[in-house]
């Protein structure tokens, strides 16, 4: 019997030693040691021996199941330490992996346009004003001095939202809202979405305008042809001139339209400026008496100049794009670009 047990605890620490996983080693001790295990059964065969030997015996098979509960504690640690240093192995970082590069975004080249203008003004003095994409009826046209049969009313240019509100045809209401609120001098400027009923290559429904407003005491003509040069050369280089024509608005008089030398050919006419030598930039003007009146400013004391300017098309020159559609129809390949 002793020698049955020899070979069995020798082949269950063969079996406990190649053991691979922590789960073979469970199965190994309830095999070897667990109730109804072989290393048991000799407990039980106790009665078989002469009762002198029972005791010697039953010392052995108990030795015999400390030293198996040994080898299995040691494996389980050794298999442990193996699994954990594998874990470390597969999660290890390399360090000196190139990291992954960003994507880094693009201004849409509105949004750069419209920033570049705003410093411009900002380095001149000029504060931004804000006013509501949404407008009344009242701060669009009336308060500009625009009559209810003005062309510029017809639901034809004009998205109305109701009866009274709909979206500004253009940000000169922002003029309106400053002057209702601040005393002259006033010098602001407002970029801002403006709308109208109008879709091809170089009209969008949805466009960009800014504004600029200046009241003060002794305002005239030649500051706003000054500040206009000032504009276009800043934002186009030194030989680019401005000049003005006569024009009407009913909320400027005298009124005019602005045009600017053509950058791309320098007013010798080319396919841009279609052979004129010279590109809209918008409109402008003193602004109205009556305007002045609405809005409780003195005109006998002070006078003013307004202008506005498509934003849409100054970043359309800039950038040498011409098909404003391409502006708003968001194509990441065309957008990344103006980098
Ligand atoms: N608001 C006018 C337009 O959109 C432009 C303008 C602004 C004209 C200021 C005169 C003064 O057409």
């Amino acid at each position: 019997m002793i020698e049955e047990l020899k070979r069995l605890v020798e082949q269950a620490a063969q079996e406990i030693n190649q053991a691979a996983r922590q789960h073979d080693l469970m199965q190994l001790k309830s095999q070897y040691l667990g109730k109804k295990s072989a290393v048991n059964g000799f407990l039980q065969r106790l009665v078989e021996l002469p009762t002198a030997e029972r005791p010697g015996f039953g010392k052995i098979v108990n030795e015999a199941k400390q030293k198996l509960e040994a080898l299995l504690k040691s494996r389980l640690e050794t298999l442990k330490d193996a699994e954990y240093t594998q874990e470390l192995q597969s999660e290890r970082l390399d360090l000196s992996m190139p990291g992954r590069r960003f994507e880094r975004g693009v201004l849409h080249p509105i949004t750069q346009t419209w920033r570049d203008i705003e410093d411009l003004f900002l380095g001149l003095g000029f504060q931004v004003a804000d006013g509501p994409d949404v407008e009344d009826e009242y701060h669009n046209f009336d308060a500009l001095n625009t009559p209810q049969d003005h062309p510029a009313r017809d639901l034809s240019d004009t998205f109305y939202i109701k009866d009274d509100v709909l979206l500004r045809t253009h940000t000169s209401p922002v003029q309106v809202r400053v002057m209702e609120n601040t005393k002259p001098p006033i010098k602001i400027i407002c970029p801002g979405r403006t709308y109208r009923n109008d879709n091809d290559a170089t009209h969008s429904p949805c466009f960009h305008q800014v504004e600029a407003l200046v009241v003060d005491e002794g305002i005239s003509l030649a500051d706003l042809r000054d500040m206009l040069n000032h504009f276009a050369q800043e934002l186009f280089g030194p030989e680019i001139a401005v000049r003005i024509r006569p024009h009407f608005f009913p909320f400027t008089e005298p009124s005019a339209e602005m045009d600017m030398v053509c950058p791309k050919c320098l007013g010798s006419g080319c396919s841009l400026c279609k052979e004129t030598g010279w590109l809209e930039l918008g409109g402008a003007g003193i602004v109205d008496p009556n305007v002045f009146e609405i809005v409780g400013i003195d005109g006998e004391k002070y006078t003013g100049y307004a202008f506005g300017l498509g934003i849409d098309r100054i970043a359309m020159l800039r950038f040498g794009i011409t098909d404003m559609r391409l502006l708003f129809g968001n194509d990441v390949r065309f957008l990344r670009q103006f980098r």
